[in-house]
């Protein structure tokens, strides 16, 4: 993994592990604002849920494991996937490729547990926070999603990840995985739901986690009243091989990845070998769920040694096709141009 913080740890995936549909969870990134939370007794756990409800609760680990559980292959992606490739540069961690992996999610639905509580009419948005430990006088990691998307049955109080319990990493004992969405709306080490009438404030809603509603200019500000807050996640490839710079022998090649599109399916990759001038589709794997990306390659034959410019860029079903420029924003946010590796075929 490639170690983009220390102080609170963020992880990145190596591209070229992006070749299995499901992301080992020693291979999947990890992305912390503060310091893990841990617990020493899983028993002594609660999650209390309050605001907008009738009968605010406290439940166990114990309790969650009596409710029927559900299960949710998601690529889970972070904001600031592709940070790097901004420009001008923005400040933030500088992600590459890897901050997105594909796991299985399983654990009770957040609906479930809202319905034990009962909402009341009032019930608009759903603010989790977590038990990490915030540093100095940093703001806690509070977010809230709308709750058409908290009362969606695919919206998780995840227990496990890829038939285990959750890693200390990823959020153990609980946390939220809100599919298909941004990662910031994935709140990790749960210990508190408060319903509210409104969206949660605070630094990670508000400037934080927002997009402009219009593309401004590469390298201006933009108005804090012409943003809103992210929500699902764009439509993106990786190339995961040939590995940037790589020297390839003359003969076929495999070329491979993934693609995803958030809430959205992939209908189709397409590949360039020659930078952009044409495009050839690439064949889908056969591994697909609803918020899962999808595996892709495509068989090449370089026609002469030399160097090459290959790109990928994926169409979705809501019609989107990834664009050769992202749109620029003040926070480096859902970075989306066709990916591109330069690559050398020997004689
Ligand atoms: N939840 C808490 N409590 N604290 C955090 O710092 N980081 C968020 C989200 N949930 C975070 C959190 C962000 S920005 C992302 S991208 C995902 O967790 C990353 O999940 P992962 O570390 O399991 O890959």
């Amino acid at each position: 993994m490639i170690v983009r913080s220390y102080r609170f740890l963020d992880l990145e995936t190596p591209v070229g592990f992006m070749t299995e549909w499901i992301t080992p969870v020693n291979h999947f990134f990890v992305r912390n604002h503060m310091f893990e939370g841990a617990i020493t007794d899983p028993a002594a756990w609660k999650l209390t849920v309050s605001g907008e409800v009738l009968n605010p609760l406290s439940v166990s680990l114990a309790d969650l494991g009596k409710m029927p559980v559900r299960s949710v292959v998601n690529t889970l992606e972070c904001a600031g996937n592709g940070r790097t490739f901004q420009n001008p540069k923005v400040p933030g961690i500088q992600w590459s490729k890897g901050a997105v992996g594909n796991a299985r999610f399983s654990g009770p639905s957040l609906k479930s547990i809202l319905e034990k509580a009962g909402l009341k009419d009032t019930a608009k948005h759903v603010q989790c926070r977590g038990f990490d430990l915030v540093p100095g006088k940093v703001p806690p990691f509070v977010r809230s999603i709308p709750i058409e998307k908290a009362l969606d049955p695919d919206t998780l109080i995840a227990t496990e990840m890829n038939g285990a319990p959750l890693s200390p990493h990823h959020g153990f004992p609980a946390r939220v995985v809100t599919p298909g969405w941004v990662g910031a709306a994935s709140c990790k080490w749960l210990s508190e739901i408060t319903v509210l009438d409104k969206p949660a404030e605070g630094n990670f809603m508000n400037p934080g986690y927002r997009f402009p509603d219009q593309p401004g200019k590469p390298g201006e500000p933009v108005k804090p009243e012409d943003t809103h807050s992210l929500t699902a996640l764009t439509v993106k490839s990786l190339i995961a091989s040939p590995a940037d710079g790589a020297r390839l022998k003359r003969g076929a090649q495999t070329i491979e990845g993934v693609a995803w599109a958030g809430e959205a399916d992939v209908t189709k990759v397409e590949i360039s070998t020659d930078g952009g001038a044409s495009w050839n589709q690439a064949q889908l794997g056969k591994d697909q769920a609803k918020y899962a990306w999808r595996l892709w390659s495509f068989r090449w034959k370089p026609a002469k040694s030399g160097d090459y410019v290959l790109l990928s860029r994926a169409t979705d079903s809501q019609g989107r096709t990834q664009p050769d420029a992202a749109v620029w924003n003040p926070s480096g946010y859902l970075y989306n141009a066709y990916d591109q590796v330069k690559v050398y075929v020997q004689a």
